[in-house]
């Protein structure tokens, strides 16, 4: 019997409607499965609970995580009670950096009965690759002076480390998909970072040569994932430039609540984190239409970074055979309610 110990963190707002929902999903899997037992611990983690502690965490909750095969967190964020800046760098950005998870994954796929803003996408599955601990979003730099005359300077960092981490990640991924790994650059404009960038991708296709490769400068590329999004398959990016593309992602996809992430730790030290894109939706918390897709998602992607990509391939086809007969949330355009797509979910994977 496979055990995977887990750390449920639910954190703010629908989080604590989708967790829950997916935990279902995943002890419904295992019991399907027959081989593979879940173990959650739940983690209160959320702006509530930095109301009445004074800390997102307390002091030995990074510690008390590192005893976890992964952490499943849903989103963070409550601004009328916690200023975001807080919320989110005490708790996930905190753990994405001290964890090393140095990998963003998110995946963008056409799903059949979710309807694309795209007129008449042709089927599109890409996974992009983030850098995840470097590049734009560095803490590098500085302001001087006031006035007319106030000037600030923010850095970039790429090291060869993280930048060929990140690319080899991209062509292993690739080696079990399409094999085609397409580089977003931005070398014509940007001369340092972007041809490093360039070069380290050359010298790490280099020992991949069944895999196809392609560069794009990162305009280009945000154009094509809305005019041809079936062109890729796995796309490598830096930090800023794979943020926007894997919202351009979220987009075409139909809606910001089925968009999966995982942020994964490579060096084997520390837990992988896995999380929805969308945030906490305060708008909609309590109404009971949350979409769990993106964190039903979120945790097919946890079961393929634990060697279970079957089991995860299914999950997936179960999501995609009840939208596809018509169980839609709101945010889908349907009257569908978080339990009635979860409970449909749970039924189809009692059938394989
Ligand atoms: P958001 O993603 O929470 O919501 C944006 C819009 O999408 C809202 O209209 C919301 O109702 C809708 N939406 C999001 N998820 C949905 C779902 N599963 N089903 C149906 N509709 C969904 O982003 P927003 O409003 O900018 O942020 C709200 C809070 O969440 C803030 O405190 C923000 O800092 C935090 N946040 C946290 C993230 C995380 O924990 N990873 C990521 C993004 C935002
Ligand atoms: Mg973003």
């Amino acid at each position: 019997m496979k055990t995977l110990k887990i750390a449920s963190i639910p954190g703010d707002g629908i989080g604590k409607e989708v967790v829950p929902a997916s935990i279902d999903v995943l002890k419904t899997i295992a019991d399907v499965h027959g081989g593979l037992k879940f173990e959650f611990v739940d983690f209160p983690w959320s702006c509530e609970y930095y109301l009445e502690h004074g800390t997102m965490i307390p002091e030995d909750g990074l510690k008390r995580l590192t005893d976890f095969d992964g952490i499943f967190l849903g989103a963070v964020g409550n601004p009328k009670l916690v200023a975001d800046h807080i919320s989110l760098w005490g708790l996930l950005i905190k753990i994405r950096r001290e964890f090393e998870q140095t990998i963003n994954l998110r995946p963008a796929k056409g799903m059949r009965g979710i309807q694309s803003p795209l007129l008449n996408p042709k089927d599109f599955d890409i996974m992009v690759v983030r850098e995840n601990s470097e590049g734009e979003y560095s803490s590098v730099g500085g302001t001087i002076y006031q006035g007319e005359d106030e000037i600030a300077i923010q850095n970039a960092v790429f090291s060869r480390k993280a930048t060929e981490r990140a690319m080899r990640f991209a062509f292993d991924l690739s080696t079990k998909r399409k094999k085609h790994v397409t580089s977003a650059t931005k070398s014509n404009g940007i001369v340092y970072s972007m041809p490093f960038w360039d070069k380290v991708f050359k010298d790490v296709s280099k020992e991949y040569p069944e895999i196809k490769t392609e560069s794009q400068h990162i305009d280009a590329l945000a154009a094509f994932f809305v005019t041809k999004p079936h062109r890729f398959d796995v796309i490598v990016a830096s930090n800023l430039f794979g943020d926007i593309l894997t919202d351009i992602g979220a987009a075409i996809m139909g809606s910001i609540g089925i968009a999966p992430a995982a942020n994964i730790n490579v060096n084997g030290k520390y837990p992988s984190m896995f999380e929805p894109v969308h945030g906490s939706a305060p708008d909609i918390e309590g109404k009971g239409i949350a979409n769990p897709i993106g964190q039903i998602w979120t945790a097919k992607m946890m079961l393929d970074h634990f060697g279970e990509e079957e089991l995860g391939a299914k999950l997936l086809d179960c999501i995609e055979n009840v939208t596809g007969a018509g169980y839609l949330t709101p945010d889908l355009g349907g009257n569908s309610t978080t339990s009635d797509v979860t409970i449909a979910i749970i039924n189809q994977l009692k059938t394989i």
